[in-house]
């Protein structure tokens, strides 16, 4: 095995490791993937300021996130189909996170199923929903994720349509996959991952197979999405189904200082600066130039989080030190999963934890809760001048 030091090198191994199919699935944007590259290259107009002669012993990386305790402010973001990218995936990805101290969500399209997570892991995950046009099923759902102690409910608000990401169309993408000449010739390459699978509890999207009836095609996400998400999901409904679950609240997808002033009218007790990974509106600001504006509209009166483009340890600290309370990873832990499953994400979990420690001890700081703007040097036109 060779020696793993940064998150390019788990990405290495996982695109040999993975089928073509579903490391294309992570690994894209939505049309010209503008916003999905601007999301990471953003965070290198932001530069950290070197400060020198401080103190660093007994360093904190220690936190909370939503009031419950994080060994690092970083949790795992809802992956679709992460039961694809290795067997067993979000059961993997869970107790990797659980025993990092960090917390992890489960994903509506998830292939292992909440009470699959449930039943493998200790402690109380997060649970991600995407609302349907079936009530019924939605509150089947929310449910589910009461019984199964999940400690927040993490709503996301900007798929209520599939952002076209071309190869997933090309690819035939599904779970699990369909047996095309391509494919074929795709997985016969690939035969760790597929004895592994032959073991895995699902390989279907284990939420919803023999939970719901009549859907034309449960193992494609684009026709699932198209036929059932709901498409008048809005912030009566938010405020509903908030009422509905009684707990912890994570409005996710918010990329606008309005939205984010209407998600703390519905009463969010968190709110992520996200566009969903560059995966649905291509031509939207990069989440990290969003974040700002939305700080300036809600940063005191309601915890702001941010994912979208964070593959380091630096990434983790410049965002908080802009003011985010919580970041998430969504493809860095995918890579390790695909690369060496639960050790994989472990690994992932470490790599930014040590750049994160060590980054922030070279600014001068010695815990996260302490960070601020003073350790950046942000470009005066950072966020652009808009008319
Ligand atoms: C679903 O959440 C996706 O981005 O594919």
């Amino acid at each position: 095995m060779p020696v793993i030091t940064n998150i390019d090198d788990l990405k290495r191994i996982y695109k040999r490791r993975a089928p073509r199919m579903f490391y294309d699935y992570a690994e894209s944007g939505s049309w010209t993937e503008q916003t999905f590259r601007e999301n990471t290259s953003d965070f290198d107009q932001l530069y950290l300021r070197q400060r020198v002669a401080v103190d660093m012993s007994g360093r904190s990386t220690a936190t909370q996130m939503i009031g419950q305790d994080v060994t690092m402010p970083v949790a795992l973001a809802p992956v679709g189909l992460t039961g694809m990218q290795h067997a067993d995936g979000e059961i993997k990805a869970a107790r990797a996170a659980e025993k990092f101290g960090v917390p992890f969500t489960l994903s509506t399209m998830s292939i292992n199923s909440i009470e699959d997570v449930a039943e493998a892991t200790t402690k109380p995950f997060w649970f991600q929903l995407y609302t349907m046009k079936d009530q019924d099923f939605v509150s089947r759902l929310i449910q589910r994720a009461k019984d199964a102690k999940c400690s927040a409910l993490v709503i996301t608000l900007d798929l209520q349509i599939l952002g076209q990401r071309h190869k997933d169309l090309k690819n035939g993408l599904s779970a699990p996959p369909k047996l095309t000449p391509s494919t074929i010739a795709n997985l016969m390459t690939k035969w760790t991952w597929g004895l592994q699978m032959l073991g895995a509890k699902r390989r279907n999207f284990g939420n919803i197979v023999g939970h719901v009836e009549g859907i034309s095609d449960a193992a494609n996400l684009g026709a699932w999405t198209a036929e059932q998400f709901d498409p008048t999901l809005d912030w009566g409904k938010i405020a509903k189904i908030k009422e509905e679950w009684g707990g912890p609240v994570i409005l996710k997808g918010i990329l606008d200082a309005e939205d984010a002033k209407m998600a703390m009218s519905v009463g969010a007790d968190a709110i992520v600066v996200s566009n969903h990974g560059g995966r649905q509106l291509d031509g939207a600001m990069s989440s990290i130039k969003a974040l700002p504006s939305i700080l300036d509209a809600v940063g005191d009166q309601v915890e702001v989080h941010l994912d979208s483009g964070i593959r380091s340890g630096q990434d983790v600290l410049k965002a908080l030190a802009m003011g985010a309370k919580g970041t998430y990873i969504g493809r860095a832990f995918v890579y390790g999963l695909g690369a060496m499953g639960e050790a994989g994400v472990t690994r992932a979990l470490e790599v930014i934890h040590k750049e994160l420690d060590t980054s922030m001890a070279l600014c001068g700081r010695r815990r996260v809760d302490e960070l601020d703007r003073d350790i950046l040097l942000i470009p005066q036109d950072f966020e652009g001048r808009w008319q």
